[in-house]
């Protein structure tokens, strides 16, 4: 049985990595069919990430619906309206030092929300095979690894934040609905993402905006603790592989093979950043704070993606001092976007939660 994907609903499409998986679709010569994004605009999603598409593709084959994935009556009505036939399921509450601050939100979204859309997705769907379901997860479900090794989809569950926890219990959900009720369902647990569009209280853009404006550069803890990073574009172009190619039933993990302590990335994105502006390097890493370490810190992530490249074909295309560059450079240039960010509730959380 081939996918149908005409009608593709996107959960969470205003945020980072949804509004780029937008833009990356969009230009895929193999896909004729309608996106449907529903959000409900959090502080993390901004609409205006998707505003090119919106200009294009607005009201023909791209639809923006302010809506709520907790809301069954609007994602059933969704499902029948646009006659979904794919789910890509971003929308999540994703950043972990809130959720240790209030984890009740991503209990509600990550954990109720999946849920909803789920019931939403079987009960429209019924019996058909041609629809997929696909979720996006992170490695932080597996927990935190010591010197050596890598996550690999055999791994055993072990979340230590409010937030993995709730991105774990969420994947179990998904797993459960193709195993108790056939939905057709796939899965991808990702590493860290970079790139355009990232809400800027997660590292890379927070460090590169921090640098830009001559402010401190907060290091958690002894800042020995390592993150796999991926450029976003490889992760759309893995999610939409997954899509197309992938098994249903089947978990994928997807990861950049670039494993970086967060200190040596924090002293390349200073040089980069000197780079540009032609100031010296020491002004930049004279910066770095070392501060009061996140709760529960795992020390290392890394990602095992042989089996999505050995059955699927992905493999991860983006050199990090390239795409690290492009990101910056991206940010420089885009400060109506960062002033926009920045007006909202961002300014006034960051600003008691990192330089309070
Ligand atoms: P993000 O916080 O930038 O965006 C989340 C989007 O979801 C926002 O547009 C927000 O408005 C929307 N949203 C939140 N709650 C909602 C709700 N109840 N109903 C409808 N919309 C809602 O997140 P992101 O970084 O783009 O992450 C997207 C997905 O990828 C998440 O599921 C996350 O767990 C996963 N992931 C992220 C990373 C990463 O490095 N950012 C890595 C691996 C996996
Ligand atoms: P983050 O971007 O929040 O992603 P995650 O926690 O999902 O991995 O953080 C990446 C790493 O950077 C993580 O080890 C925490 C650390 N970090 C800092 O050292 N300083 C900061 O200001 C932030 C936001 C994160």
């Amino acid at each position: 049985m081939t996918r149908a994907l005409n009608n593709i609903l996107i959960t969470g499409g205003a945020g980072f990595i949804g509004s780029n998986f937008i833009h990356y679709l969009s230009g895929q010569k193999d896909f004729q069919g309608r996106i449907i994004n529903a959000d409900c605009l959090t502080y993390a999603g901004n609409p205006e990430n998707l505003a090119e598409i919106e200009e294009k593709w607005g009201g023909k084959r791209y639809f923006f619906v302010k809506a709520n994935i907790r809301d069954h009556a609007s994602m059933k009505a969704l499902f029948s309206k646009y006659n979904i036939d794919t789910v890509i399921h971003f929308a999540a509450e994703s950043h972990v030092d809130r959720s240790i601050y209030g984890p009740k939100e991503f209990i509600d979204t990550n954990i109720i929300g999946t849920f909803t859309l789920l019931e939403s997705a079987r009960e429209s769907w019924k019996e058909r095979d041609d629809v997929l379901f696909h979720h996006i997860s992170t490695d932080e479900v597996f927990g935190s690894l010591g010197e050596k090794g890598a996550f690999s989809e055999e791994t055993p569950y072990r979340p230590n934040s409010p937030y993995s926890a709730s991105k774990a219990s969420s994947d179990h959900l998904v797993r459960a609905y193709f195993m108790t009720y056939g939905l057709p369902a796939t899965i991808s647990n990702c590493s860290n993402n970079y790139g355009p569009y990232q809400f800027p209280e997660k590292m890379i853009p927070l460090m590169i905006l921090n640098a830009l404006e001559g402010k401190d550069l907060p290091v958690y803890g002894d800042g020995q603790n390592i993150r796999d990073w991926l450029y976003v574009r490889d992760h759309c172009d893995a999610v939409w592989t997954i899509v197309n190619k992938g098994k249903k039933g089947e978990t994928y993990n997807v990861g950049g093979e670039n494993e970086w302590k967060n200190i040596d990335l924090v002293r390349l994105l200073c040089r980069q950043v000197s780079d540009l502006t032609g100031r010296s390097s020491d002004e930049y890493t004279d910066r770095i704070r070392f501060v009061k370490d996140r709760p529960g810190h795992d020390r290392r992530y890394a990602i095992n993606c042989g089996k999505i490249k050995k059955e699927l074909g992905w493999k991860p295309s983006c050199h990090f001092e390239q795409g690290l560059l492009e990101t910056i450079v991206w940010y420089r240039d885009h400060s109506p976007w960062v002033n926009n960010v920045k007006n909202g509730s961002y300014k006034e959380w960051v600003e008691k939660h990192y330089h309070g």
